[in-house]
C-alpha cells in the first residue's frame, strides 16, 4: 500500500468545476436530501415531459423496486444529438481513429445526427419497434455509436456483444434478450488482424432455433468476401439508400429500458444488466463532466470498447450528452507500433485519456522511451478503470505519461453501476496511488463484515451501496428475482456489489478486488463457472475448477484445475487443446492461462469443491492453506501442491 498523497495543485483547484469546500458541500446535500438534489442535477437533460417526481427507490428484503425520474419522458438521442444542432451542429462529436493510422475521420453533430436518422430509418424498415432487443456485434467503428443511438431513437433495447466473444457467447445473448435483428459488419480490424464477425454471427444464428433471427445489417468495413443469406441480410450501405436522413425521437419514459448489457457473475450464464432511459444518462452526464473536469472544447478520449459498459457510458452517452468531443479508437495500444496511444495523442491534441490498468502495465514492459519520445503536451488528466491500479503502474503513468502534470482519477464502478462511483474530483480530492479516494455525489459506500455489520472508521470487508443512485441497473433482463438474489440477498437492504474493500483512517476506499467467484482478466470480468462449464464440455474433460491469480500484466490470470476421463492421459498437447476448446466456447479473453491436470480436487466430505486451497495453491501461498480439516481426501492437497503450475 502507498502511503504517498498527492495534493490537488493550486491550477487545479481553480480551474476545476468542483473544489474540495464545493465537493464537501455537494456531496452532503446529496446523502441529506437526494431528492431535492438529484431534482436540480436531473434538469441537466431535456424532458420532453419534466418530472414532477424524483426518487422512488426500494431495497427492500423481498421487493427491489429502483425508479427515478418516472413520470419524466425524454430521448437519450435527442440528448446525445437533436439539442445540440442548434449551438454545436458543426463542432466535431466523434473523432474516430482507425487501425492503420493512415484511416480518421471527424464526424460533427449534424453529420452525427444525419448517420443516426437514417439508420434508425434501415431499423425501422426491418419492423424494429420500441421495447425490441437489438443485438449490436460490431467493432469500434463509427457505425457503432451510429447503431446504437439509433435505437436509442427508436426506443428499441440495444444489447451490444463484445466482438472478442465467440459464436456461442453471442447466441446466447442474442437468444436471452429474444432479439430478432442482428447488427455487424462484414470483418473487424485490430492491429492489421482481421476478426470475422459476420462468419461469427451466422455460426451463432445456427446454433439458434429456426427463424430466432429476421435481419442481420451488415456494415461493410473491410470489403470481405462474406456469405450473405438472401431475405435475411442486407448490407446497410444498400438498405441506407432507401431512407432518408429524417426520423423523429420516440418519446420514451424515464424509466423505459436504454441497453441490457450481458455481464460475468460468480454462478450461472451472464446476466443481462438492464439500464434505464432517465436516470442512467443523467448520471453518466453528470459523472463524465465533472470526474473528468470536462469543458467546453476539450478533446476527450476513453480507450475502452463500446462492448463493455465503460465504453456505453464514457464513449458514447456521457460525452454526448455533454456535448463533448469523444475519441473513438479502433486498434490496439501496440500497433503499429508501441507508441500508438501516444502518437494519437498528439495527432488530435488530446486533453483527457482514460484507460485500464493492464494497458498501463504492458506499457511499462517496453520502458519510458516510446512514451517519452512524444509530446503528449496536450494532456491534462489522465483516468484508470476497469481493476485495482497497483501503485507502481500508478506511479509510471503519473510520471512518464503524465510528465507529473497530469492528475489521475482511479475510477471505480461496475457495469450494475451505470457509471462512476468511487473517484477523485480532479480539482477537489488529493489522490494517493492504488486508492479511487471518496465517492461521488449521491453515492453511499459501506463496507460490512463476513456478517452483514456495518463497520466504522478504518476498516476492511465487503463493499455495499446503502442506498440507490440514478445510474443504478433496475433489474436483470427477463429476471427480477435473480436481481435481488445476486445483489440484494447478502447484505438486506443494501446493494452488494461483490468487491472486497478497505477504508484508510482519512476515509479513502481502496478496493481490493472481488470476494466471490467472477475474476477480473485485464479488466474483463470472467466468471470462473463460465469457464469451468466450457472445460467439462471437453469429452475428455471430467471435471475442472478454475480460480484466479495474480498475472504482472493482466491484473488476474486464469488457473484451471482439470480432472480427466478415466483413461485420458495429460500431454503438453492436450493443454493446448483446452486453451483452444476455452477460445471457441466462449472467446480469447476468457484463455486459461495455466492449467494444471488433477487427479482428484480437494473436496468437503458433502463433496463440495474447497475454492479457497485451490486459489491458495494457485497463488504459491500453499503454506497457509488455512484449515484443512474437513476434506474427504487429505492427500489430494499434496499431489496439487507438488504440481503446481505457478512457481515464484
Ligand atoms: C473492478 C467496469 C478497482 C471491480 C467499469 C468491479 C475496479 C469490476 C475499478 C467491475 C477500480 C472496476 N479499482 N477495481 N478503479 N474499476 N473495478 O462490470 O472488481 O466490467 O466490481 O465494470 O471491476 O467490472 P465491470
Amino acid at each position: 500500500m502507498s502511503e504517498k498523497v498527492y495534493p490537488v495543485s493550486k491550477e487545479w483547484a481553480e480551474r476545476a468545476h468542483i473544489d474540495k469546500a464545493l465537493y464537501e458541500k455537494m456531496y452532503q446535500a446529496s446523502i441529506d436530501d437526494p431528492e431535492s438534489f438529484w431534482g436540480e442535477h436531473g434538469k441537466r437533460i431535456d424532458w420532453f415531459t419534466p418530472y414532477t417526481k424524483v426518487k422512488n427507490t426500494l431495497y427492500g428484503k423481498d421487493e427491489v423496486s429502483i425508479r427515478w425520474f418516472e413520470d419524466g419522458t425524454t430521448n437519450a438521442a435527442h440528448n446525445c444529438i437533436d439539442r445540440h444542432l442548434e449551438t454545436r451542429g458543426d463542432q466535431v462529436a466523434i473523432i474516430w481513429e482507425g487501425d492503420d493510422p493512415s484511416e480518421s475521420q471527424k464526424i460533427t453533430y449534424r453529420e452525427l445526427h444525419d448517420h443516426v436518422c437514417r439508420w434508425a430509418n434501415v431499423l425501422r424498415n426491418r419492423n424494429v419497434e420500441k421495447g425490441d432487443r437489438v443485438t449490436i456485434y460490431l467493432p469500434m467503428i463509427p457505425e457503432a455509436a451510429y447503431a446504437m443511438l439509433a435505437c436509442a431513437r427508436l426506443g428499441a433495447i440495444h444489447s451490444v456483444v463484445f466482438g472478442g466473444f465467440s459464436p456461442d457467447s453471442l447466441a446466447g445473448r442474442i437468444e436471452g434478450c429474444g432479439s430478432k435483428t442482428v447488427i455487424t459488419a462484414d470483418e473487424g480490424l485490430r492491429g492489421g488482424r482481421k476478426v470475422p464477425l459476420k462468419a461469427n454471427v451466422d455460426a451463432a444464428i445456427a446454433r439458434l432455433p429456426e427463424g430466432a433471427v429476421d435481419h442481420v445489417v451488415v456494415v461493410k468495413r473491410t470489403g470481405g468476401d462474406v456469405a450473405m443469406e438472401p431475405g435475411r441480410d442486407v448490407y446497410y450501405n444498400e438498405a441506407a439508400e432507401m431512407v432518408t436522413a429524417d426520423c423523429p425521437c420516440e418519446e420514451m419514459n424515464a424509466e423505459d429500458p436504454l441497453f441490457i448489457l450481458y455481464t460475468s457473475g460468480s454462478t450461472g450464464s451472464p446476466k443481462g444488466v438492464l439500464h434505464s432511459t432517465g436516470g442512467y444518462l443523467v448520471y453518466a452526464a453528470m459523472t463524465h463532466q465533472y470526474v473528468f473536469d470536462y469543458h467546453e472544447g476539450d478533446i476527450y478520449w476513453c480507450t475502452a470498447d463500446v462492448g463493455w459498459v465503460t465504453g456505453h457510458s464514457y464513449i458514447l452517452y456521457g460525452p454526448l450528452a455533454n456535448g463533448a468531443t469523444t475519441l473513438m479508437f479502433e486498434g490496439v495500444p501496440t500497433y503499429p507500433s508501441i507508441s500508438r496511444f501516444w502518437d494519437v495523442v498528439d495527432k488530435h491534441q488530446v486533453n483527457i485519456f482514460y484507460t485500464a490498468p493492464t494497458a498501463i502495465r504492458s506499457l511499462m514492459g517496453a520502458g519510458e522511451e516510446p512514451v517519452k519520445k512524444t509530446s503528449r503536451k496536450s494532456l491534462r488528466l489522465l483516468g484508470s478503470v476497469g481493476e485495482p491500479i497497483n501503485p507502481e503502474a500508478w506511479e509510471w503513468y503519473y510520471k512518464v505519461v503524465g510528465d507529473e502534470r497530469c492528475p489521475i482519477v482511479d475510477t471505480w464502478w461496475q457495469t450494475e453501476t451505470g457509471g462512476i462511483l468511487i473517484t477523485p474530483l480532479p480539482g477537489a480530492i488529493a489522490q494517493k496511488p492504488g486508492s479511487a479516494t471518496l465517492p461521488f455525489f449521491g453515492v453511499k459506500p459501506v463496507i460490512v463484515d463476513a456478517e452483514g455489520k456495518e463497520l466504522a472508521g478504518a476498516c476492511e470487508g465487503n463493499l455495499c451501496i446503502a442506498d440507490s443512485w440514478p445510474g443504478q441497473m433496475r433489474t436483470v433482463f427477463g429476471d427480477h428475482e435473480r436481481f435481488i438474489q445476486t445483489y440484494f440477498s447478502t447484505y438486506p437492504g443494501k446493494y452488494f456489489t461483490g468487491d472486497g474493500c478497505r477504508r484508510d483512517a482519512d476515509g479513502y476506499y481502496w478496493i481490493t478486488g472481488r470476494v466471490d467467484d467472477v475474476i477480473n482478466v485485464s479488466g474483463h470480468r470472467m466468471g470462473t463457472a463460465e469457464v469451468e462449464s466450457a472445460l467439462v464440455a471437453h469429452p475428455k474433460v471430467s471435471e475442472a475448477a478454475v480460480v484466479g491469480y495474480p498475472h504482472d500484466i493482466k491484473g488476474q490470470g486464469i488457473y484451471a484445475y482439470v480432472t480427466l476421463m478415466a483413461g485420458e492421459e495429460p500431454s503438453e498437447a492436450l493443454r493446448k487443446e483446452l486453451v483452444t476448446w476455452v477460445r471457441k466456447e466462449i472467446g480469447p479473453i476468457a484463455s486459461p492461462d495455466l492449467i494444471q491436470f488433477a487427479p482428484g480436487l480437494p473436496k468437503t466430505r458433502s463433496g463440495k469443491i474447497m475454492r479457497r486451497i485451490l486459489r491458495k495453491i494457485a497463488e504459491d501461498e500453499f503454506g497457509a492453506l488455512g484449515d484443512t480439516s474437513t476434506l474427504a481426501e487429505p492427500a489430494v492437497v499434496d499431489d496439487l501442491i507438488e504440481n503446481r503450475q505457478n512457481r515464484h
